[in-house]
């Protein structure tokens, strides 16, 4: 087991663990788009009310959740040792190449984090745990279904508020500064990077960390402004 808290207390090993557990978490970010993207179907739902009970109750799926939660602890836990450790470390003078860089991201990418952090917070409370720990969602029927939790009809409360409203597209702001930086090193760390790819990769980070969270604030804009 020693192996393993070596890796663990290493900076490399930190910066590893960080880099896949957020490549990680961009997968998700994809797929969550993809499943949240039926909430303005224009079908009142049924599509997103089916595919959410799906989610909430295959075994498979919720096995992958409980991973998820672990990345994000880990992405979360590890990226404030870093900044701490960085914050901290007396006699490393960065390069002049890299100066800018570490500057930018130990300073930037905590805060940033932390502001992602916070909105899940708020976000996993208004949606998940309602509807995975409580009664408060209202049932819906479907032909052939058994009635099951309305979740569509919780995001319509929550997007009915403007102060949601405005912090989600804030906090997708900030997400798209977060990957924007995040996707690029990420790679880097894991030596995944050849003057013949790091265009590519860089061109797809970049793609990334506008695609996702304007497709994100589409949704709480939509519901807003257009279903209303
Ligand atoms: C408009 C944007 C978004 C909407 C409408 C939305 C909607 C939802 C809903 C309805 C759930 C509960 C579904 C369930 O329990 O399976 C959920 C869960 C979750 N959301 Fe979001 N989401 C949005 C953006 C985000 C973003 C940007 C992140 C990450 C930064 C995120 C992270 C999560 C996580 C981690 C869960 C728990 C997933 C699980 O248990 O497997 N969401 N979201």
């Amino acid at each position: 087991m020693s192996w393993i808290t070596n890796f663990f207390s290493s900076s490399i090993g930190r910066k590893v663990i960080m880099s896949l557990t957020g490549l990680f978490l961009i997968t998700f970010l994809i797929v969550h788009l993809v499943g949240n993207l039926q909430l303005i179907a224009g079908d009142q739902g049924e599509a997103f009310n089916q595919y959410a009970y799906f989610m909430t109750t295959n075994p498979l799926i919720k096995f992958v959740s409980i991973g998820l939660y672990v990345m994000i602890l880990l992405h979360a836990v590890l990226g404030l040792v870093i900044y701490l450790k960085n914050k901290t470390a007396k006699g490393i003078k960065p390069t002049a190449r890299n100066k800018a860089d570490v500057k930018w991201a130990s300073k930037n990418m905590a805060l940033l984090g932390t502001l992602i952090l916070f909105f899940l917070i708020v976000h996993m409370g208004d949606f998940w745990f309602k509807m995975k720990f409580t009664d408060t969602i209202p049932l819906v029927t479907y032909d052939g279904w058994e009635p099951i939790k309305n979740l569509y009809e919780q995001v319509t409360i929550t997007f009915d508020n403007p102060l949601f409203v405005v912090s989600y597209v804030f906090s997708m702001l900030v997400l798209g500064f977060h990957l924007w930086h995040g996707f690029g090193s990420g790679f880097q760390t894991l030596g995944l990077n050849h003057s013949k790819y790091n265009k590519l990769i860089d061109g797809i980070g970049k793609l990334l960390a506008v695609v996702l969270p304007i497709g994100y604030a589409i949704i709480p804009l939509y519901y807003y402004f257009v279903m209303r």
